[in-house]
């Protein structure tokens, strides 16, 4: 009993340390995460700044489960608040008020930082991208654009023939769409799931 007691002792006197050291101080601190090549200058140190600061409770990258289990995952945030509302929230600390969530010192910079980088790994936003890098050459990818390959279908009239979760499982086996034009890919399942997500946003009814 008492060694359960003193580890117990030592894990809450890490736990108040480590939120001293990262968080409870007078400003936020950056930093490595890499974000990849692409992303702008202000996701990037938003990157930076949620890997040192929030990680502790939220999933911060595209992809994961926070490890506090109320605290939403980055990559979830902007599906129900724009990301001007979260720079807002962080900023005036006007958001949800939970005890488990720390009060920051966070400048107008790093509010917006952060938000960009919670822009950047939203489903649809990094679904997009990759869209845009890997499929553009052929299919219509926006809501009103022509098809450059003329057999190509336009993502937006996909659902016209089959729901559009449907092509998880088919391009999780590698598509053959039996058409020699069409590339066969191999996704990381993040991947392919984000490239649907932005797919099923565009659909036209
Ligand atoms: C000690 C754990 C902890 C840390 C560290 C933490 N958070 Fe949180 N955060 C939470 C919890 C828990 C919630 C859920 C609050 C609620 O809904 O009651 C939350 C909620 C939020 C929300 C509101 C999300 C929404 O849509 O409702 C935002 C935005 C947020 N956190 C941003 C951050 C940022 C940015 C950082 C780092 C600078 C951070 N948090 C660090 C625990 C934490
Ligand atoms: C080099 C050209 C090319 C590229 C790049 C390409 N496609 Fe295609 N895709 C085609 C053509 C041509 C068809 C029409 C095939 C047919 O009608 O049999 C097609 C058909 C499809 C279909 C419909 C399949 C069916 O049977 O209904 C889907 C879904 C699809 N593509 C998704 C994608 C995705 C997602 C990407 C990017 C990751 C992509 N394609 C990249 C040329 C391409």
């Amino acid at each position: 009993m008492g060694l359960s007691n003193t580890i117990k002792n030592l894990t809450s006197l890490t736990i108040a340390l480590s939120s001293c050291l990262v968080i409870g101080s007078a400003s936020l601190s950056a930093a490595e995460l890499d974000p990849g090549p692409k992303a702008s200058e202000a996701a990037r140190h938003g990157a930076a700044l949620a890997q040192t600061n929030c990680a502790k409770c939220h999933a911060v990258a595209i992809e994961g489960e926070s490890t506090h289990p109320k605290a939403p995952p980055f990559w979830f945030m902007s599906n129900h608040r724009s990301v001007d509302t979260i720079a807002t929230m962080l900023l005036e600390k006007s958001g949800p008020k939970h005890s488990d969530m720390p009060n920051f010192t966070i400048t107008k910079k790093q509010a917006n930082d952060l938000a960009e980088w919670i822009t950047w790994i939203q489903p649809v936003a990094h679904g997009q991208r990759l869209v845009q890098e890997n499929c553009a050459t052929c299919h219509a990818i926006g809501v009103d654009d022509t098809s450059p390959h003329k057999e190509a279908p336009p993502f937006r009239i996909l659902s016209q023939f089959y729901p559009i979760e449907a092509l998880e499982e088919a391009f999780a086996e590698g598509i053959e769409s039996g058409h020699p034009d069409m590339p066969v890919f191999e996704a990381e399942l993040i991947d392919l799931q984000d490239m649907l997500a932005y797919i099923e946003s565009i659909q036209t009814p």
